[in-house]
């Protein structure tokens, strides 16, 4: 390797690289032969340090187990940012490449979303567009796409916006801490939403009854199941 320094390679080869690397972080482009026959899942977790899934590991699992040929990912976004306005930012830009890219490789696979709390409001960002003070603007990905995501649901989601027809938990009448201004933005995607959010979570059902943040994290063994048997209800369809 004498001779061969960093420095002499060719800067075509050194683009080549980077653009495959750049790829292999950025996009979803799959081969054919390796899209999912059961579902596709993008699974954005809530805030914090450490890997892609943390504990939405258990409904990766589910969806697995219990719809053959499926496949699972944790968006890699920015969860560990101290930064919550970019995290959502960059992670809505990115979760919208995501399914552009997927739908541009998968034409016939249906995509299930799911989003946890930070990756809930991204999630949701994504989809409807951004409506919420001070969270920085996002355009709605195009609508087209809600023939490919058949399930997008919300743990906990901060942007919640009471009396929504996709509203499933038990909060009636609270509201998320950034709620959504324009919640009729969501619309085409109202078939596949599902917004999970109990009384006692402070994040997404201000303002009573206050519970310590209680609910806010119970939602994955209480509606894990409930997500599964969503999707599947949407594949038979
Ligand atoms: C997709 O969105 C369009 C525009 O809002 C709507 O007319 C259509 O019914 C939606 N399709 C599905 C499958 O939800
Ligand atoms: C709503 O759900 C929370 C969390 O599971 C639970 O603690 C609470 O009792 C429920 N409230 C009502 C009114 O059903």
């Amino acid at each position: 390797m004498r001779g061969v320094t960093f420095q002499t390679l060719p800067l075509t080869v050194i683009a080549l690289v980077l653009l495959l690397l750049f790829q292999q972080t950025h996009a979803q482009t799959v081969a054919k032969g390796d899209c999912a026959t059961g579902v596709h899942a993008i699974l954005a977790r809530g805030s914090g340090q450490g890997n892609d899934l943390n504990v939405l590991v258990k409904l990766k699992q589910a969806i697995l187990e219990q719809i053959p040929g499926s496949t699972v990912l944790g968006l890699p976004y920015g969860h560990g940012n101290s930064d919550k306005f970019e995290a959502v930012y960059n992670g809505a830009l990115l979760l919208q490449r995501y399914i552009e890219d997927y739908v541009a490789s998968c034409p016939d696979t249906k995509i299930a979303l799911l989003g946890y709390s930070l990756g809930a409001v991204t999630m949701m960002d994504a989809l409807c567009g951004t409506s919420s003070l001070l969270l920085e603007e996002v355009a709605a990905i195009n609508p087209k796409y809600n023939t490919s995501i058949i399930t997008a649901a919300a743990y906990g989601d901060e942007t919640y916006v009471p009396l929504m027809p996709w509203n499933t938990g038990n909060c009636t009448l609270g509201l998320g801490i950034f709620p959504r201004l324009d919640p009729l933005s969501c619309e085409p995607f109202a078939a596949s939403l599902h917004s999970y959010c109990d009384y006692g979570d402070d994040q997404c059902c201000f303002i009573l009854p206050l519970d310590d943040n209680k609910a806010h994290h119970e939602y994955i063994e209480k509606y894990d199941q409930d997500v599964v048997d969503f999707i599947k209800k949407r594949l038979a369809e």
